[in-house]
């Protein structure tokens, strides 16, 4: 039976932070992470800002692939360098040594925009809708990330110190909280959402204004 990204843990509408890898023009390998949104049953969409190696190589190449890992090692290399060669299984390859899962993406259509709900400016933006296919699965119990849960667990570690706080301290709290909730509101579960709204109710309750 055909794999589907259900059964790697990717629910239809939400969005995953993933590790997409690409090839350079001189055939080299590139890594970036990058939220992936789960659109059909195998097809999924990226949102990427221009002037990105990636956005560069996908649109030149018409495929990726897409390494699911919580390994922090490989989020950091990748975003402040490069994932040295010897982290992909071989010097040819997209895919990344010990990732829970991978798949390739092969591009269906492309749109230019500017996204205008991102927190500091609006950016010229490509939109990437893609096809799924040979999932493949190294462990049974794949984690896709998505920023939902870390969001809860970090409000209700300010939420257990606001009381505690006065003056900037307790303005950067509130300020965290809403970013929180910001991100919650755009990339979180419905069960986030709903833990994010219990939070709200109470902090209000206690008579703070977030
Ligand atoms: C968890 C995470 C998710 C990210 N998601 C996106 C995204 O969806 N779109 C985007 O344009 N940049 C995103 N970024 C920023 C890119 O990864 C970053 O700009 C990167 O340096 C691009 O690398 P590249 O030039 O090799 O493609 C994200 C960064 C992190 C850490």
């Amino acid at each position: 039976m055909v794999m589907t990204l259900k059964d790697i843990g990717m629910n239809h509408g939400q969005q995953y932070e993933v590790i997409l890898t690409s090839k350079n023009n001189d055939g080299s390998q590139n890594a970036a992470p990058f939220g992936t949104i789960v659109k059909g049953t195998n097809q999924i969409v990226n949102h990427i800002f221009q002037g990105s190696t990636t956005l560069n190589n996908i649109l030149k190449n018409k495929e990726f692939m897409v390494n699911i890992t919580s390994n922090p090692i490989y989020f950091t290399l990748a975003i402040i360098n490069n994932i040295p060669s010897e982290y992909y299984v071989n010097k040819d390859s997209l895919i990344l040594k010990d990732v829970d899962a991978y798949f390739k993406a092969s591009v269906d259509n492309t749109k230019n925009f500017i996204k205008k709900d991102d927190p500091i400016k609006p950016v010229e933006s490509t939109y990437i809708c893609s096809n799924v296919s040979d999932i493949t699965k190294n462990k049974s119990d794949v984690v896709a990330i998505n920023r939902g849960i870390h969001c809860i667990i970090e409000s209700l570690v300010n939420y257990s110190r606001v009381d505690k706080v006065k003056g900037e301290k307790l303005d950067y709290f509130l300020g965290r909280f809403n970013e929180n909730s910001r991100v919650i509101n755009k990339v979180g579960s419905k069960q986030d959402k709903e833990a994010m709204k219990m939070i709200k109710k109470s902090l209000k309750n206690k008579g703070y204004e977030i």
